[in-house]
């Protein structure tokens, strides 16, 4: 399918063409029923073809040459960077740091934010469904600075708690990291109140923004977020990449978090100037192919449109929820699918699991299992892990219903009730 051919509504077997990994399958022909793209998403043939073709055709290195690739791969960097800003609204271009994803953007935000701005007492608020990836750094920051972390929690479908807001929001509070869509509840935050709220106690506010970036549109200015972070590899593009967006008033306020090539205006002997932004925040050879190939995907995501793409999952987001709760014994963890994004986890009684995971395997029904880097929600949860089908805009009803199938498959081998 080209991109000009894709109308309003979704034409889902038109778009897995688009996707080569779809269409192979599993060893002893087990046809691929691929339900993990919260881990990663599969890549449509258009960023696999302009990765190769930045390898093949423009590799160099990029701000450094004065010669003809040097200056090419440079131009479509930049380009990819410009389309990220206007992915998610960003205001200026040099407000889009590229990272190696999520992870390292909030690393360098709680590194280079949160050492210079936080002191002994001031609070870290932060979410009980959060990832590792926005609790780990914020409780080394936390300890390396004498900063507390404070959680929201949650209620019991699996929500933020807002009721707890007025206790916890202070003048202590500096800073307010939240994801925008869990990896595990699927919930969808309300961002822009949480945000609001923050700010009246002059917080600043982080958006892990990871879950969400490839299922609806962003707007950062909307959100008023301070910082964002999301990784390519979710995206449909590469692995390797990621964003920071930051609100440039802050970057600029910020000192750079990894020294190197790059970053800087000058070095002295004895000091350095850094780079003026996006820069100074970039040091070191930047993934380069994946940066381009993120740009590619980001222009096929949007041409497809994510009213689209969020009707379509929504419709076997719902599906799977009906589909799952006839199951005996089966529990959904999280809200209703109006309160939530295409992600469905859940636990059955008398199976652990990774024996779910392996038995779902035989059947070619691939999804995530164990505790999804969220320990403490697990905890919260009172179980040790669970079982989660992340979908995106390539799966299908019958994919759904496969799903339901493997599940009923998994409970038999285990002659359960
Ligand atoms: N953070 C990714 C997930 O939730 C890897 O699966």
């Amino acid at each position: 399918m080209t991109e000009s051919t894709i109308q309003q509504s979704l034409d889902v077997e038109a778009v897995r063409r688009d996707f080569p990994i779809l269409g192979k399958p599993l060893s002893g022909g087990r046809p691929l029923v691929y339900l993990d793209s919260g881990a990663t998403a599969q890549k449509p043939q258009c960023v696999i073809d302009k990765v190769v073709e930045c390898y093949e055709n423009y590799n160099a290195n990029v701000h450094r040459g004065v010669h003809s690739l040097g200056n090419r791969v440079t131009t479509e960097l930049e380009e990819a960077r410009e389309k990220v800003r206007s992915l998610l609204n960003a205001r200026h271009v040099e407000e889009i740091v590229f990272t190696s994803g999520t992870t390292a953007s909030i690393n360098l935000v709680a590194n280079a934010w949160g050492r210079k701005f936080l002191s002994a007492g001031d609070e870290i608020l932060v979410t009980v469904m959060e990832h590792h990836a926005n609790l780990v750094p914020w409780q080394q920051v936390a300890e390396a600075t004498g900063a507390v972390l404070k959680y929201i929690p949650l209620t019991a479908d699996g929500r933020l708690d807002l009721s707890a807001l007025d206790e916890l929001l202070t003048t202590k509070t500096k800073m307010l990291a939240v994801t925008s869509m869990s990896n595990v509840l699927g919930t969808i935050n309300p961002i822009k109140e949480l945000s609001n709220r923050a700010h009246q106690v002059g917080a600043a506010v982080l958006v892990d923004a990871a879950q969400s970036v490839p299922h609806e549109a962003i707007d950062v200015c909307d959100w008023d977020a301070d910082f964002v972070a999301f990784s390519g590899h979710k995206m449909y593009g590469p692995t390797g990449i990621g964003v920071l967006y930051g609100k440039r008033q802050l970057l600029e306020a910020m000192d750079p978090f990894l020294g190197g090539g790059n970053m800087i205006r000058y070095v002295y002997r004895d000091r350095f100037e850094p780079a003026d932004l996006p820069a100074k925040f970039e040091a070191g050879t930047l993934p380069i192919a994946q940066a381009i190939g993120l740009g590619r995907a980001i222009d096929y995501v949007t041409s497809i449109g994510f009213e689209a793409i969020g009707a379509h999952e929504h419709q076997l987001t719902v599906r799977a929820h009906e589909a799952l709760a006839e199951i005996p014994g089966l529990t959904i963890y999280g809200p209703e699918p109006s309160q939530k994004g295409s992600i469905v986890s859940f636990s059955i009684e008398g199976l652990h699991s990774h024996d779910v995971g392996e038995l779902l395997d035989r059947k070619g029904v691939e999804i995530r299992v164990g505790h999804h880097c969220t320990m403490p929600l697990h905890e919260h949860l009172e179980v040790s892990s669970t079982s989660r089908a992340s979908f995106a805009f390539y799966n299908t009803l019958e994919e759904v219903s496969a799903l339901a199938e493997a599940i009923r498959y998994a409970r038999e081998v285990f002659r359960l009730k």
